[in-house]
Parts: structure tokens; C-alpha cells; sequence
């Protein structure tokens, strides 16, 4: 009843501009975004029994997770796997309703660029161990390809030194290793990560894969859903939805007002705040009202967003192995000198992988300004030159088909996540509290929180994956859940 008064009065006054036609309905809490932050926040507060808004500017649920049916099985366009399977809530909800996941056996199986067959033992061991060496950072940061690069010759002196001294091998084996790494954190090179990265992984197997069911079933286990589940009664999902405004009071009689670019607004008591770091980068001067504090803003420029992105193929039938998914290509010097000076990205891609959803598959791996660059090469060169690649490393013995179909992500060029996922770069160190900073809530005169944060990049710990923003968008319900309880 108050806020309904509050709203009348406000429309009166003319203090929000123009009244919309339709009278906006008076929610607890507005939700911006419905990817993994966003889904778990408005799960968190319906089941409390809040009055929810959400608002998604795509047309679809998911963000940067986006499961894409194809033929007979799924592909995945985002996130692929769950990293980790202990204190994940992502693994917990499979688990909880019988969803079977699977782990994907990632060991690479090792291409040459003249087209022969790598030793997939030693490449493998020595990846495993230049990941494991980042858990046992040096005192001093410094760049993690360089601190790897030292590590790994260490150790090969003493049980390779016959490959050590292979130039050619080493040269490329470093390169194909500063690939891998720009895989997992979404880095343009390695040297640009600092070994002090906050990043920690989760216990457990860290390649758990939704295969035929696709990542999707998260969101409709979250939503309520799944396997048709009513979803929840007090929660409005609106999608097309694009937030230009979130205007945020100091009165604590005030509400938020939300304001889309459709013209439409909307009121609640609070707003959560999901959208990616690449976002808030282009729009935070634009998208808060009154704008943001100097302390949050230095934090969104300070921590870098990154890019992964994926070409996939889908052909008419599984040619690769079926007990092997993951292949890394590894050139040669005089092969990749024997390149036309034009040939600047796809040389770059390291590895491609068979998708659990969709056996008949193949995804190659683009990262950095190369996977900018792809997202904006015509159709045409990209299936061109990825085929003449695959053809090159994996096709010395078998005539490998012309692809039924192809799929490319565009996560960079998405006005709506500008980016595939946060990591800690040489600068990070010097801004220790960047993330946390990112996480805090705008308050209004009596200190309740109004305007409040979620997402992948907020979480100290687990930023870069699906399990570290669900927790975030957890976070953020509770912060909500507990205060009124007060
Ligand atoms: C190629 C790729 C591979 C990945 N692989 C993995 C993996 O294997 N495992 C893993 O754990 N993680 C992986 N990740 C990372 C993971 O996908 C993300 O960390 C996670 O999905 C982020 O969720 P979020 O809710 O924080 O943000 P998002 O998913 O980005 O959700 C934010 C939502 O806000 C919406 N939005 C933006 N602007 C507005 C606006 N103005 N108005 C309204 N809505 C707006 C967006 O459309 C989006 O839906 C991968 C990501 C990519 C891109
Ligand atoms: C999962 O399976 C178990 C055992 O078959 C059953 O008891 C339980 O109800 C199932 N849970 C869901 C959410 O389907
Ligand atoms: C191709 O076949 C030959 C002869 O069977 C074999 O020696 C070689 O290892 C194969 N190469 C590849 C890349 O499979
Ligand atoms: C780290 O990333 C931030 C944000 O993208 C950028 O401003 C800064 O220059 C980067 N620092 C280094 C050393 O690359
Ligand atoms: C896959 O199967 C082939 C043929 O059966 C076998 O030689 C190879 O060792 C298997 N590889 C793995 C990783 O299980």
C-alpha cells in the first residue's frame, strides 16, 4: 500500500519524467540479467517468496551459456564444462535431479603440421605439469608465461634433456602451451596473466560435461523449469529487454527505477546488477544514475575481460577417433615459416575438441585479438581456412569431409557481453581489492542496499566460470534475504 502511494506521488510530481502508459508494478527486486548470476539470484529470492522482476536483453535465458540443439545432439556456443565437482552448486543441482554428467577425457592426442602424429604422452605430461606449476606461484609476480617457461625447463632439463635441446620442438611447444593458457584464463598471452592470480579451482575432476542434455538444463533446473516444472508464480522473466537506466536513491522512502531502451520502466525497492565486466566497461557512465562511485569504476577498468570464442563444426558423421575428444596441433618451424605473410589467426588456433552433446562435432578454439579478429572475418574464410587446417594437422591419412554446418560465437562483438570471461592481469596485483570493490552494493542514506552486484567477475575466487557466478548471484539474493530480515 505505501508504495503504491509512493508511486502516485511520484508520477505526479513529474519526478521521473514522462510516466510510461502502463502503470509500472512495484516489484521487491529487479533482476538485470538472466545468466548464471542473474538465474540464481531470482531462484534464491522467488523460493523466499519476493515479488522478482527480471530483465533480459537477449532473446534467450543464459548469457554466456548457450546451448544450441543441432541434428540430433547439442552444441554448446559458451561455457562447456563444470569445473570441478566439490562446493559447486552447478554439479550439486545436476546431481540433486538425477542429470547425468560425464567427465571428458581431455588428454590431447598430438598432430604435427606435416601432418604426422606427435608423442601424445610427453605433451601431455608436459602440459599437466606447466598448469600445475601455477599453483606454487613465485614471491614476486611476475608473467606467467615466463614463470612457466623457467618451471618447465627445469624440469625437462633433468627428464627430457634431448627434447630441451630441440629448438623446434621447444619453440613450438611454447607456443602451443601460451595458447592453452589464453584458453583457460581468456588472456591475449600468456605474459599478459600474473602468476598472483587469485584464481582458484574446486575440488574434483575438472572437466564435467552436460553432453546431450547442454547447459541449458542449469537454468531450467534453476527457473523450476525442468522436465515441465511450473517455474515460479512471483517471478517475471522479460525478455528483449535491453536496461539503459538504473537510477538509484538516497531516500530510503524511494524506490529504484529501472528504464529500458523500449521506453518502459520499472520500480522496485532494489536492483541486482548482473550484467558481464565487458559491459559495465562500455556502459557504467551511462547506465547509473546518479553514477557510479570513482573507487567501483577504477575496479571495472582495472580488471581485464577477456575473450574465448569457438568455431564449430558439425559434419554428417563422427570421423576423429570415438574414444579421443581433445587434439592439439603442433607446428613445425619450417612449416609455419613456409606461410604467406597473411596468414596471421588461424595458424593460432592449438587444439580443437570433439563436443559431448553432439558426437558428429568438432570445436576449434580461437582466443585474444585472433578471436576478435574471426568474429568478423566473412563466413566463407573462416570455414576455409579452420577446414585447411584441420585438413593440414589431422588429415595425412583420411579424407576428412566438408562440414555439414558451422557455428561461430561472437561473444566480443555481443553488445550484451562484450567479452567471454574476467582474469588477473600484470596489473591486478597492484589493485588486490578490485573484485571485491566490483561486489559491493550501492547504499542508499540509511545504508540498505539498493543497487547490488553479481556476476563472474565479482567473485574473488571463482570469476571466469558458470559455478563462481551462480555463487555470485547467491551471494547477492542472501545479502538481500538477510537484511530484511533485521
Ligand atoms: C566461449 C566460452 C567458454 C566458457 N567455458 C566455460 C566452461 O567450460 N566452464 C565454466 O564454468 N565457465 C565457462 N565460461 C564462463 C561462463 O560462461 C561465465 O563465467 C558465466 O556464464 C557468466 O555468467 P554471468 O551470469 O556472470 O554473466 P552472463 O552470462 O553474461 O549474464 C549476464 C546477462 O546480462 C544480460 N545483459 C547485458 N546487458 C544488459 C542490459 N543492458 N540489459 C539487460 N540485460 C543485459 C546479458 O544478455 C546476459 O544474459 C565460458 C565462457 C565462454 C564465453
Ligand atoms: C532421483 O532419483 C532418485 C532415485 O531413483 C529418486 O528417489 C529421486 O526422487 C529422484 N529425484 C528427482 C529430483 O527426480
Ligand atoms: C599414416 O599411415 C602410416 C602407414 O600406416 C603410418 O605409419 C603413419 O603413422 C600414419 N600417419 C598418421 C598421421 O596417422
Ligand atoms: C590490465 O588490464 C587493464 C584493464 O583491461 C588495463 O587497463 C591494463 O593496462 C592491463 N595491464 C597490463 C599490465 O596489461
Ligand atoms: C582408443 O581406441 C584405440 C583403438 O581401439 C586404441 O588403440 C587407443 O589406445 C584408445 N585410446 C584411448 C585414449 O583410450
Amino acid at each position: 500500500m505505501l508504495r503504491w502511494c509512493a508511486i502516485v506521488l511520484l508520477v505526479c510530481t513529474g519526478a521521473f519524467g514522462n510516466p510510461t502508459p502502463e502503470m509500472p508494478a512495484a516489484y521487491d527486486t529487479i533482476i538485470i540479467g538472466m545468466g548464471a548470476a542473474g538465474c540464481t539470484a531470482a531462484s534464491t529470492l522467488s523460493k523466499a517468496g519476493k515479488k522478482v522482476l527480471a530483465l533480459e536483453a537477449m532473446d534467450r535465458i543464459g548469457g554466456r551459456v548457450n546451448t544450441v540443439p543441432f541434428g540430433d545432439g547439442v552444441v554448446e556456443v559458451g561455457a562447456e564444462w563444470i569445473h570441478g565437482t566439490e562446493q559447486s552448486r552447478v554439479y550439486n543441482l545436476a546431481i540433486q535431479n538425477n542429470v547425468s554428467v560425464l567427465p571428458q577425457d581431455i588428454d590431447f592426442e598430438v598432430y604435427r603440421s606435416d601432418g604426422s602424429i606427435g608423442d601424445k604422452k610427453v605433451l601431455n605430461e608436459l602440459m599437466t605439469f606447466s598448469l600445475s606449476v601455477i599453483d606454487d606461484p613465485p614471491e614476486t609476480p611476475e608473467p606467467l608465461g615466463q614463470f612457466i617457461t623457467r618451471r618447465l625447463k627445469d624440469y625437462m632439463k633433468e627428464k627430457y634433456p634431448a627434447l630441451l635441446a630441440d629448438q623446434d620442438f621447444i619453440d613450438n611447444l611454447l607456443e602451443f602451451l601460451d595458447l592453452v593458457i589464453d584458453n583457460y584464463e581468456s588472456s591475449n598471452s600468456w605474459n599478459e596473466v600474473s602468476t598472483e592470480s587469485k584464481y582458484t579451482e574446486l575440488g574434483g575432476y575438472q572437466h564435467m560435461s552436460w553432453h546431450r542434455h547442454g547447459y541449458k538444463t542449469l537454468f531450467e533446473i534453476l527457473l523450476n523449469t525442468y522436465k515441465n516444472g511450473p517455474g515460479y508464480p512471483n517471478l517475471d522473466i522479460k525478455l528483449k529487454k535491453e536496461v539503459t537506466q538504473i537510477a538509484w536513491p538516497q531516500d530510503p522512502t524511494q524506490d529504484v527505477v529501472v528504464t529500458c531502451k523500449d521506453g518502459s520502466s520499472y520500480k522496485a525497492k532494489n536492483v541486482i546488477v548482473t550484467v558481464s565486466l565487458g559491459v559495465l566497461k562500455e556502459r557504467h557512465s551511462h547506465l547509473f544514475s546518479p553514477a557510479l562511485p570513482q573507487e567501483k569504476v577504477t575496479s571495472i577498468q582495472k580488471v581485464s575481460m577477456g575473450v574465448v570464442g569457438k568455431v564449430i563444426f558439425i559434419f554428417e558423421n563422427r570421423w576423429v577417433a570415438e574414444n579421443v575428444s581433445s587434439f592439439a596441433f603442433l607446428w613445425r618451424n619450417e612449416d609455419r615459416r613456409a606461410l604467406g605473410p597473411d596468414e596471421g589467426w588461424w595458424p593460432n588456433i592449438a587444439a580443437t575438441s570433439s563436443p559431448m552433446g553432439n558426437p558428429a562435432g568438432l570445436t576449434l578454439w580461437t582466443v585474444g585479438d585472433m578471436a576478435k579478429l574471426v568474429e568478423t572475418l566473412p563466413e566463407d574464410v573462416v570455414k576455409r581456412k579452420a577446414m585447411e587446417l584441420i585438413r593440414r594437422f589431422m588429415g595425412k591419412n583420411r579424407t576428412i569431409p566438408e562440414p555439414i554446418a558451422m557455428l561461430r560465437s561472437s561473444w566480443y562483438s555481443n553488445p550484451y557481453t562484450r567479452g567471454s570471461y574476467s582474469y588477473d592481469n600484470l596489473s591486478t596485483p597492484q589493485y588486490p581489492h578490485a573484485r571485491a570493490t566490483l561486489a559491493e552494493p550501492l547504499v542508499d542514506s540509511s545504508g540498505a542496499p539498493r543497487v547490488l552486484f553479481a556476476g563472474e567477475a565479482t567473485d574473488n575466487t571463482h570469476f571466469s566460470t558458470v559455478h563462481g557466478a551462480t555463487d555470485t548471484g547467491f551471494r547477492e539474493a542472501n545479502r538481500l534475504l538477510t537484511k530484511a530480515k533485521l
